[in-house]
């Protein structure tokens, strides 16, 4: 997705801006540029990486000491210099996360600009433009009227030569970030710019725009009235973004787990009192007790992670009743919320614009809403009026994989919390505590195998196509792990129930293909292997992960010793992650940024 920077202070600009567009680089662009105000303005614009456009600082070095840069993904126009941000046009530069929904109009009321991008931000720029040529219009002012005439999303920075002492930021439904130091100001639409400068920030909410000069902030509310802003500290440190040795953060944020799978549970599981405690769900006993169904809405992975915790909870609350929706499908459908209901948002970014949008109408119909977020600060967990941060840390790669594991440990949490308030027998309680506690070392023991693993991907990475398949609780982990491989190994991988293959993809077992199928000893063993059985029969390439040690026929059998009677599939699901990375890497591809995908998908 796009990345915003900005700078002002006593360091040079370019450098800042460079160094801070390399951190957002993990977001997913496919072109980048800066400008920095001094007696001249320095317009540099690449299409392509970081690096093409570093060519150019270098040719064009200046010392400025303000400057906004930015890394696009393209939604409107293709990916190309013309395209790029930051958009001149008359006396302002402007850089711009989101979408202009009525760009078209307000362009057509631009009649005295030519334009010469395809852009909905161009006509942003060219608007606040035409406002700011009005006498004594201050650039906070052209910026304020412009917004008003604006739908749409939107993280903006603007500078101008005009008022070369200041740059002026607005945020609506995309997240925009002030670093406050000493003597300089740094702007960023993600932390991960900032903390090489400042851990105190003023996360700007929507509706703001803000003036930036040199170690000042003033925030206003569109029509300009000031706002007190909170400084908060930014949690999150230089160190946990850097690969910290690892090939690729991917498998950093694979090998990660068992620590930051204790940081998700960290304070929640009191083990010696049998209880489960959550600060942030902001609902009293009563609350929970009278919850009967409960809307689970995400995309993606962290829709699995959904779909496999809602497995455990529709068993122990047996009251309720649990809809999980893919936010894509849920924000365009006739949907009845019976009373009683909740909805629970996971998120790893907190920024996804699908389930963004689905929150909102949650809201709207006055639904209580929760959030599952790994990202502190994000929109998503600024939105909801409670919720659990997952506490991973941040994840780097596009590929989630720390957010599964510990997206589904929180909701367990939530759903467990909720399933205390109605009075569950204690022994599950415990039985789930005992297997939180288990599971860090657990997946530890999988990890420690990760060069077996290895060898076994390298048996497959040849394949262009891929069945993966479970029942029950393995099933939303077969889709996980299907997802896990196409986008990293670029591999056709579909993933279904396993009871599904004969309805039929069966069809397609020949040797173009391989199928994984998981199978859990304590759960549905019999009737998993006969699907494996089937395939075999008519020459299926089988792989089975599994906790069982009973005997089982298939070209390959990844055996995984497990105590576990509940949690199995969080740690099979780690065999896959590691499949998926390993075939990735066997492959050549771009593992922690594959083609075509963005880290966090903050446009529908
Ligand atoms: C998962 O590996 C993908 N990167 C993608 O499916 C992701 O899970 C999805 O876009 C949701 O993102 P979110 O958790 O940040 O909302």
């Amino acid at each position: 997705m796009c990345g915003i920077v900005g700078y002002i202070g006593p360091k040079q600009a370019q450098q800042v801006l460079r160094e801070g567009l390399q951190r957002l680089e993990y977001r997913g662009y496919d072109s980048a540029g800066v400008v920095t105000i001094g007696d001249n303005a320095t317009l540099l614009r690449a299409k392509g990486k970081v690096a093409e456009l570093e060519q150019k600082i270098e040719e064009h070095p200046t010392t400025d000491g303000i400057g906004i840069g930015h890394t696009r993904w393209a939604t409107h126009g293709e990916p190309s210099e013309p395209n790029a941000h930051p958009h001149h046009v008359g006396d302002i530069y402007l850089v711009h996360n989101g979408i202009i929904e009525n760009y078209k109009d307000l362009k057509q009321q631009l009649e005295a600009y030519e334009f010469a991008s395809e852009t909905d931000t161009e006509v942003l720029a060219a608007l606040i433009d035409s406002l700011y040529k009005r006498a004594d219009v201050k650039l906070e002012n052209a910026v304020a009227q412009a917004l008003k005439l604006v739908e749409g999303t939107y993280g903006i920075s603007v500078v101008s030569q005009k008022e070369p002492h200041k740059i002026v930021v607005a945020r609506k439904g995309s997240p925009l970030i002030v670093g406050v130091g000493d003597e300089e100001t740094v702007i960023a639409s993600d932390a991960a710019a900032l903390i090489a400068h400042t851990n105190d920030a003023i996360y700007l909410k929507d509706g703001e725009i803000a003036v930036c000069t040199a170690g000042n902030v003033e925030v206003m509310n569109l029509d300009e009235q000031p706002i007190s802003a909170v400084v908060e500290k930014i949690e999150t440190n230089l160190e946990a973004i850097e690969k910290q040795g690892y090939d690729h953060f991917l498998i950093k944020e694979i090998m990660e787990q068992p620590d930051t799978l204790r940081s998700t549970l960290s304070g929640r599981v009191v083990k010696e009192q049998n209880l489960l405690r959550l600060g942030g769900l902001n609902m009293s006993e009563e609350e929970l007790r009278a919850v009967k169904h409960i809307f689970v809405v995400a995309c993606g992975t962290a829709s699995y992670a959904g779909q496999l915790a809602s497995y455990y909870i529709e068993q122990f609350c047996d009251d309720v009743t649990i809809r999980n929706e893919v936010a894509s499908e849920l924000r365009y459908r006739s949907f009845n919320v019976p009373s009683n209901s909740i909805a629970i948002f996971v998120s790893q970014s907190g920024e996804t614009a699908d389930t963004l949008a689905c929150l909102n109408e949650m809201k709207a119909r006055g639904v209580r809403c929760l959030g599952i977020v790994n990202a502190v600060g994000s929109t998503i967990a600024r939105e909801v009026d409670g919720g659990v941060y997952v506490h991973a840390g941040p994840e780097i790669s596009v590929a989630s994989t720390k957010a599964f594991t510990s997206q589904v440990s929180a909701l367990l949490l939530v759903g467990l919390v909720m399933a205390q308030a109605k009075g569950i027998e204690p022994k599950v309680i415990e039985q789930y505590i005992n297997e939180f506690d288990a599971l860090p070392g657990e997946i530890q023991a999988v990890l420690d195998r990760h060069d077996e693993i290895r060898q076994v991907a390298e048996r497959y990475k040849d394949y262009d196509n891929a069945i993966f398949m479970g029942r029950d609780t393995l099933f939303p982990t077969a889709m996980e792990g299907a997802l896990k491989l196409k986008e990293t190994s670029y591999i056709h991988t579909e993933g279904q129930a396993a009871g599904e293959l004969k309805h039929g993809s069966i069809a397609l077992v020949d040797d173009r293909f391989f199928e994984v199928a998981f199978i859990d000893e304590h759960r549905l063993f019999e009737k998993t292997m006969s699907n494996v059985i089937e395939v075999n029969a008519r020459g299926g390439h089988v792989m089975v992960i599994t906790n069982s040690t009973r005997d089982i026929d298939a070209e390959t059998v990844v055996r995984i010793e497990s105590q576990l009677q509940l949690l199995t599939p969080l740690v099979l699901n780690v065999v896959s992650q590691l499949f998926a990375y390993y075939i990735a890497v066997a492959r050549g591809n771009d593992v922690d940024q594959p083609r075509n995908l963005a880290k966090s998908v903050t446009v529908e």
